[in-house]
């Protein structure tokens, strides 16, 4: 299915579903999964989401959006990424910065966008905030070089490092898509709520979007603070350390079920 096909006919357009929809239908799961499996319902913590996924604008689909498609490759997009002018964070930045890691990641982490030094390296994640993130993932056995790719919800630095504009990340999303697809990753991270808030469409705040396992595109996603917000605020990290075990639970739980 091409979600992007029918985004300009209003009856035809795909919805995204809210949160109480969210709630009934992995409570539905739940009772179906048990129903078939002996016919007994077995107590259970019940879901309840809290998050209204926002309807993307009528417009969201930029012309240039290229879907996945059975030719793409890292590389390929990686080149596509380098000559875009999808918006104009092309016309201010040094160079874009793509993303990097494993090819087959455990976890691909998405960032908000680049800052100077990414801009300038073209690598992202590479400065204070960077290097934080790094000690995060080392602590729970993960790494950019093994088995993470790190990535960000725009590819081009916001001039003075301000929030990226929504048509600005609508304009990037099909990149992210892709990466995605390609990447194939155990599981999502987002780091901070400008990632955390553009891949749910949502304006809840980060405090009470962490910490929860959701589903994206297929793909288990989980949201934490963003570096710089723990640099800022050392009393954040006791939380993002619990959502670091979260991570680390569930990617052992995924190792279990792997044949
Ligand atoms: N902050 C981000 O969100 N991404 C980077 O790549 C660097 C800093």
């Amino acid at each position: 299915m091409n979600p992007y096909e029918n985004l300009h006919s209003k009856r035809l357009r795909p919805r995204l579903l809210k949160a109480e929809q969210k709630t009934r239908l992995a409570r539905f799961l739940d009772l179906a999964g048990d129903y078939l499996r002996d016919g007994y319902i077995y107590p259970r913590k019940a879901y309840t989401f809290r998050d209204d996924s926002l309807e993307p604008p009528l417009e969201a689909a930029p012309d240039h959006a290229v879907l996945p498609s059975e030719a793409d490759s890292l590389e390929g997009l990686e080149t596509e990424i380098q000559n875009c002018q999808g918006c104009p964070l092309h016309t201010s930045r040094i160079q874009t910065v793509p993303g990097q890691g494993a090819s087959r990641p455990l976890v691909l982490v998405i960032g908000e966008g680049p800052g100077a030094d990414e801009d300038a390296s073209g690598r992202p994640f590479v400065g204070k905030a960077g290097q934080l993130l790094d000690r995060m993932l080392a602590a729970v056995d993960l790494s950019r070089e093994r088995n993470c790719f790190i990535t960000n919800v725009v590819k081009c630095r916001p001039p003075n490092n301000r929030d990226p504009l929504p048509e600005e990340i609508a304009a990037c999303a099909p990149f992210l898509d892709r990466q995605l697809a390609l990447l194939k990753p155990g599981m999502i991270l987002c780091v901070g709520r400008v990632a955390m808030q553009s891949l749910l469409h949502t304006d809840e705040g980060i405090g009470r979007l962490r910490g929860q396992l959701t589903a994206y595109q297929g793909f288990s996603l989980l949201g934490t603070y963003h570096p710089s917000a723990l640099l800022r605020d050392a009393s954040l990290k006791r939380a993002a350390w619990e959502d670091l075990k979260i991570l680390r639970d569930h990617l052992a739980a995924l190792d279990e079920r792997e044949p």
